[in-house]
């Protein structure tokens, strides 16, 4: 089979189109053929080991061997199914975010443990498919396990022209909140036809200091420290952190929380990716057309490497999406 593999972290043009074998399922895996495969931050990471402490698991002078093909996000068709594999067959359309198995979805075919993949919508296509799970995850860790987000409540997203934002506005007013979002021009009409009622281009206005205060400012891109972000919330309100600058993150949740929680009722959190948290939930919003996917592209197979780079230019709207068949 074709594949995109990396055998020294590096620049993305160190990942080479090449032939590899087929993988073949263990006991509770099923193999797929994959159809469709999202980009996300976490792909640009693995082939360019940042940040440094990405090493501890994916290998420190190396790429361990069985991760040397990037792709999180994917959807595709069962194809074979291991022997303990009980909650599909082969045929089944499934999608997934394999990060907790070991990436590989930049391939005509990845092995992945059942427990990684949901049935796809009937109604959804694979590159629609292959933009919910990572994106979709963060957001409903965001904004409902974390965030707790109520209707009527005052919600700001920073960064929201990516995956996670592009959920996040959708899902924010199927809840019945007043959505602020915050990115670059080129990115911000689109937010608003997804629903958002305020939109903020970061680089002429700064939203900490508008005046406006918030119950939840979720951050895509945490690129300040706590203290500075959190004079936009309201008295009760929480900052809940998703990505961005590990020195940013760090400092504020082991320097400048615990110095907050002494005289401040405003909360400050991490927020933990939950593999594969609510992909049954967004299968049914769809089928209920009240959420979208925002694609950028589709890519070819062939031009995965463009695919990455758009995405690292950060001139993406919504989710790149790379088609394999
Ligand atoms: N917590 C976890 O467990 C976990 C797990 C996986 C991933 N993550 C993280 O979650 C995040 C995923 O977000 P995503 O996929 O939605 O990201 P994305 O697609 O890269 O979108 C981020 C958006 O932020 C904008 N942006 C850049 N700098 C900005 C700034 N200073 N202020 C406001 N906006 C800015 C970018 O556009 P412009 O540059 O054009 O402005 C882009 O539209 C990543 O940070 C990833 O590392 C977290």
């Amino acid at each position: 089979m074709q594949a995109y593999t990396f055998t020294r972290y590096g620049p993305l043009d160190s990942l080479q189109f090449k032939e590899v074998q087929k993988p073949v399922p263990g006991d509770n895996e099923v193999l797929l053929k994959v159809n469709a495969a999202s980009v996300n931050d976490w792909d640009l990471g693995l082939v360019n080991a940042k940040p440094d402490f990405m090493r501890f698991f994916t290998g420190f002078f190396r790429p361990k061997k069985e991760i040397q093909i990037p792709g999180c996000d994917v959807a595709g068709i069962v194809e074979a199914t291991g022997k303990n594999v009980a909650r599909f067959k082969p045929g089944d359309a499934v999608f997934g975010d394999l990060c907790v198995c070991k990436f590989g979805a930049f391939a005509d075919y990845v092995c992945a443990n059942e427990n990684a993949l949901e049935l796809k919508s009937e109604n959804m296509t694979f590159d629609e498919a292959a933009c919910f799970p990572q994106a979709a995850e963060l957001a409903i860790d965001a904004l409902i396990d974390v965030g707790k987000l109520q209707a009527g409540q005052k919600l700001l997203i920073n960064g929201a022209g990516g995956g996670v934002g592009t959920f996040g506005v959708q899902l924010a007013k199927l809840i019945g909140a007043e959505v602020t979002v915050v990115d670059s021009a080129i990115k911000l009409d689109m937010l608003r036809e997804l629903g958002a009622d305020h939109a903020i281009d970061y680089q002429i206005e700064d939203f900490t200091r508008t005046g406006q205060h918030y119950d939840l400012i979720v951050d895509t891109k945490t690129s300040r420290f706590a203290p500075a972000v959190m004079r936009a919330l309201e008295k009760e309100g929480m900052y809940a952190t998703v990505g961005g600058s590990m020195w940013h993150i760090v400092c504020s949740l082991f320097l400048f929380r615990p110095l907050m929680s002494l005289f401040s009722s405003k909360s400050y959190r991490m927020v933990a990716q939950k593999p594969n948290n609510g992909l049954k939930y967004m299968n049914e919003l769809f089928e209920e057309g009240k959420i979208k996917a925002v694609i950028d592209g589709p890519y070819k197979f062939v031009d995965i490497r463009e695919a990455l780079k758009h995405f690292e230019s950060a001139e993406h709207l919504g989710k790149v999406i790379v088609t394999m068949q």
